[in-house]
């Protein structure tokens, strides 16, 4: 693992940034797996930034999100579809037809799972996939669990997660159970993985992952075994390590 700790969220934003750029660069057809939340908000800014220097093109960028809710629509203002939109994808060259985000709402959930499964083994496969973490070591919505997941399926979420989410809807009672997600193993195909973490609330699920067993009671552990991960934390998520 190359964990590196940083000063600010803006440092690791551009750390992460430059692996997507070179990734963008150096790819005839990247494919990004892309994470939702505010971990990943200051990367994001630096790729409109690369984009409107002229440095990067995301036409052939093609973009798999982790998950999303289930029980509200895209258009809604706490979808990761729309948050997506408003934080990278309307800023810059993607094509419409290359943004994937799962469905939080398909009418066949089995048949929606398999087919974008299908759909990233279909693009040749994540090259670089960005990551948050939960306060409960979940990555995705991979939660806490007795065994790790496989593909793309709907969970629901753990209270931790829920009371972590409401922060960003108007009551409680809005706060979506459930979503879909991305499973442990789509996410460990990536062939290069860059999870960020910030803030104090992070520290235990990060000594978790990086110095406790590899085990689904902390989804994040199973990272120690692939073997192209970049960690970025600032000072307060490593305190523990
Ligand atoms: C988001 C996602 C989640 C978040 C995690 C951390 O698409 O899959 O795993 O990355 O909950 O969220 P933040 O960055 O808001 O602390």
């Amino acid at each position: 693992m190359d964990i590196r700790v940083f000063d600010s969220d803006c440092e690791i934003g551009k750390a992460a940034a430059q692996i997507i750029i070179d990734c963008i660069k150096t790819k005839e057809k990247p494919v990004l797996g892309l994470a939702t939340g505010a971990s990943p908000v200051p990367t994001y800014k630096c790729l409109i930034d690369a984009y409107n220097k002229g440095e990067i093109s995301f036409k052939n960028v093609t973009t798999f999100n982790l998950d999303e809710y289930c029980g509200i629509p895209a258009s809604d203002k706490n979808s990761y579809y729309t948050f997506m939109h408003e934080n990278l994808f309307n800023h810059i060259d993607i094509s419409e037809d290359n943004v994937n985000i799962p469905s939080g709402n398909p009418e066949n959930v089995e048949e929606f799972c398999s087919a974008y499964d299908k759909k990233i083994k279909d693009a040749g496969g994540i090259d670089v996939q960005v990551l948050g973490i939960g306060r409960n070591g979940h990555i995705g919505f991979n939660e806490p669990a007795e065994k790790f997941t496989k593909g793309t399926y709907k969970v629901s979420l753990t209270e931790s997660t829920i009371e972590a989410n409401m922060i960003y809807f108007d009551s409680p009672d809005d706060v979506p159970r459930e979503a879909v997600t991305m499973g442990v193993e789509s996410i460990l195909d990536a062939k290069e993985i860059i999870l960020i973490a910030e803030g104090a609330a992070k520290a235990q699920a990060v000594h978790d992952m990086i110095k406790g067993a590899v085990s689904p009671s902390c989804p994040a552990s199973i990272l120690q075994r692939h073997n192209n991960v970049h960690i970025f934390l600032d000072r307060e998520a490593a305190a523990l390590l």
